[in-house]
């Protein structure tokens, strides 16, 4: 049987890839701020599923994420899916650095631990949801595309560093455009919105096949070329700012 942990499981993307690897036999641990709703999964499937509260912010969050796989015994696959984004034109400082807080300190603090981790023991898969947002710097949201951007860049440093070191590590760069999750709650219409079930079933497909990025899904992998052709000039012009801007 093989097992994974799931940092940001309570709801969304991860609660939708636990769904899967359930259903395909795994060994799960599953970490979130909010208990009630991991205690709900986990009374689902009992005998496969431990459950523990993580606030990636916090300062004994990497502790926590250790004690989990100690008591998994081992972690094959490691997914993180926490994440936090707000539309914020006015540039509300708070806004910032709560989403610098989640989306950069406290990925890193798991990444991190669980690359060390998986140093040490026989290795392992990394994967993470990050966006098409780290794409390019989008006014509305600066932190958002900042992190994102920022995990990018840090999962493709860690790829070589395990390379480095010969390290059997494997990592999986998600890079999704917008899904109908709770991030997304409030708002208003957004354009090419996903389901996020299927989106889970790209994802799996994605660890699966070990592939370094996946960009999900057709749609968004042109728009994300396309925007890549844009001229900085040109991009520091265009007003990206109505509310669809965090993916
Ligand atoms: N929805 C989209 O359009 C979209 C598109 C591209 C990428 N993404 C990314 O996909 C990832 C998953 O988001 P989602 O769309 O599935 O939304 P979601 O349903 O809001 O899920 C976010 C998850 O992050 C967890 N989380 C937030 N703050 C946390 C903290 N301080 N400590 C631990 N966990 C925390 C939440 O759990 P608790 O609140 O229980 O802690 C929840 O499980 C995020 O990184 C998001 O940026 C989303």
């Amino acid at each position: 049987m093989k097992h994974a942990i799931i940092v940001g499981a309570s709801s969304g993307m991860g609660r939708e890839v636990c769904n899967i690897l359930l259903s395909d036999g795994w060994k799960i641990g599953i970490a979130a701020r909010r208990e009630s709703l991991l205690e709900e999964i986990k009374a689902s499937c009992p005998d496969r599923v431990e459950v523990m509260k993580i606030d990636v912010t916090a300062p004994d969050a990497a502790e926590r994420l250790l004690s989990l796989a100690e008591r998994m015994g081992g972690v094959d696959l490691f997914l993180y899916s926490s994440g936090i984004g707000k539309q914020n034109s006015r540039l509300d400082t708070n806004i910032e650095l709560a989403t610098i807080d989640v989306n950069s300190r406290g990925f890193t603090a798991m990444i991190d631990t669980m690359f060390n981790y998986m140093a040490a023991h026989s290795g392992g898969h990394i994967a993470v949801i990050s966006s098409i947002a780290g794409t390019k710097g989008l006014g509305a949201a600066p932190s958002y595309s900042a992190t994102k951007a920022f995990q990018n860049t840090y999962i493709q440093a860690l790829e070589q560093l395990a390379y480095m070191r010969g390290l059997p590590i494997r990592f999986t760069d998600i890079r999704p455009g917008f899904v109908d999750t709770d991030l997304l709650a409030g708002s208003r219409h957004y354009p090419m919105l996903m389901d996020k079930t299927r989106v889970a079933r790209s994802i799996v497909r994605a660890i699966y096949s070990k592939r370094h990025v996946k960009v999900i899904d057709m749609r968004y992998r042109m728009l994300v070329s396309a925007w890549r052709l844009i001229p900085k000039w040109l991009w520091r012009r265009m007003k990206i700012q109505n509310e669809n801007t965090t993916p």
